[in-house]
């Protein structure tokens, strides 16, 4: 029963859009389990770009099923807008090849509203979230006062819920946040046009994937942001409001823990993070800047600018032994060319003492120094390189560094967005 899961092993933003893209040639079945629209993954094939929030990066192999699990928070207008321009391009030509879970939570307005609101009251300590409602959403969820696809289908639950619980949102809109109280109707019958074209995608997703792992299909789970953005084992409160890491690919779709054959991490060859936070390698002078315009370091959903620094093995060997990590799939190493020395930090140091594993207070995390050993760079663009003999010797060496400090071996190198544009070393089903 092979199922494989993708997941970011640093703040977002690894590349996992063009790795679950690549993997999907040897699956049958991409399920999305986390995460809503602040997810932007981006995909390069034959020259054309795609940006996708909420469709699996599966979608542009024509015939595999995409599954959006439980665990997604969707908003509908996102959706449908991804499912129109893919329909557009000759995408998804049926109903079939897209499932959405029965037991997803819905985003609502009031929930983009409140995101967006505490966010400018917070000022300085804004979490610098993407603006989309995915916290609000799960703790609605976790709340069970959240929508649920289910019940966002029969329109006698809808308005009930939606009733109730409008009247909570306007009173906290109204008077903590000083925003403007939403209509009922407004959203009802907005709502309603979105129900009337989701409706036939909408099942018990749960369900299809334990029949078709029986029946020995492949599922490749893709995970959204990244281990550090864990809403229990990253950056606390600078997360993601959902779990991230591998642990969530079983709550977010329903497939058993003993039914995961394979974790792959995707790491980037440096580190970037949007939003505010801890990021003990930040670089913020020329070196980061060159970082950020050589990888067009600029997010795929609010088009904010990340910060950007060297890699970070304390980060990634975390990240390994929380998810579970088989393998490593390398991203953006072509980046890199052009710098005289790379730099790895592979540990911290904090009040005088070594610290090797990532520490949870946030005191400690913005006092710590890391500890760096430095890496003669390469000059030679990598673009064209097929396998690691192409490299040049110096990438080589970092690559193989990569794998020691990291404890765990690449499965894969990826040297540009094309999808051909990568060294895949071991196909992750096997
Ligand atoms: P939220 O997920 O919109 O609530 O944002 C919470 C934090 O996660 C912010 O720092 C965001 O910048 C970050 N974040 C959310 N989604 C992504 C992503 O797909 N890539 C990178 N960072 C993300």
């Amino acid at each position: 029963m092979p199922a494989v899961v993708v997941v970011g092993a640093q703040w977002g933003d690894e590349g996992k859009g063009k790795v679950v893209d690549l993997f999907t040639q040897h699956a049958d079945i991409v399920v999305r389990y986390q995460g809503g629209n602040n997810a932007g993954h981006t995909l390069v094939v034959d020259g054309h770009k795609t940006v996708l929030h909420l469709i699996p990066s599966g979608v542009l192999h024509p015939g595999k099923v995409c599954v959006i699990g439980n665990g997604v928070v969707v908003d509908p207008a996102v959706l449908l807008s991804e499912i129109d321009e893919l329909r557009q391009r000759g995408f998804l030509r049926e109903d079939s090849l897209l499932k959405i879970s029965d037991r997803a939570n819905v985003i609502m307005p009031y929930h983009r509203a409140i995101d967006v609101a505490r966010e400018r009251l917070r000022g300085e300590g804004r979490i610098g979230t993407t603006g989309r409602g995915i916290g609000p959403t799960y703790e609605d969820k976790m709340a069970r006062i959240g929508i649920r696809f289910a019940d966002f289908l029969d329109d006698t639950t809808f308005s009930d819920a939606l009733q109730r619980t409008l009247k909570e949102k306007n009173a906290y809109l109204r008077s903590m946040l000083k925003e403007k109280a939403l209509d009922f109707d407004a959203i009802h019958s907005e709502y309603r046009g979105y129900r009337a074209r989701l409706a036939p995608y909408v099942t018990d997703t749960t369900t299809y994937l334990h029949n078709a792992l029986r029946q020995s299909q492949r599922v490749l789970l893709e995970g959204a942001q990244g281990t550090m953005l864990d809403v229990d084992h990253g950056t606390y409160p600078f997360v993601t409001s959902s779990n991230t890491a591998a642990g969530g690919a079983c709550t977010g779709t329903g497939i058993a823990p003993r039914d995961l054959s394979a974790v792959i991490g995707i790491v980037k060859a440096y580190t970037t993070r949007v939003g505010s936070g801890p990021f003990p390698t930040e670089l913020t002078d020329a070196v980061g800047e060159k970082l950020r315009q050589d990888g067009d370091e600029f997010g795929a959903t609010t088009g904010r600018p990340r910060r950007c620094g060297w890699f970070d093995a304390v980060v990634v060997r975390n990240a390994v032994r929380l998810n579970g990590m088989s393998g490593l799939a390398l991203t953006k190493l072509d980046v890199l060319t052009g710098f005289e020395t790379i730099r790895i930090c592979t540990a911290y140091e904090f009040a005088g003492r070594r610290v090797q594993d990532f520490p949870a207070s946030n005191s400690v995390l913005n006092g710590l120094t890391p500890v760096y050993e430095d890496w003669p760079g390469w000059h030679e663009p990598l673009q064209g390189a097929r396998s690691l003999a192409d490299l040049p010797a110096n990438a080589r060496a970092y690559v193989r560094r990569l794998e020691e400090v990291t404890e765990t071996p690449m499965i894969m190198v990826s040297v540009g967005a094309g999808r051909n544009q990568t060294i895949l070393l071991r196909n992750p089903f096997e």
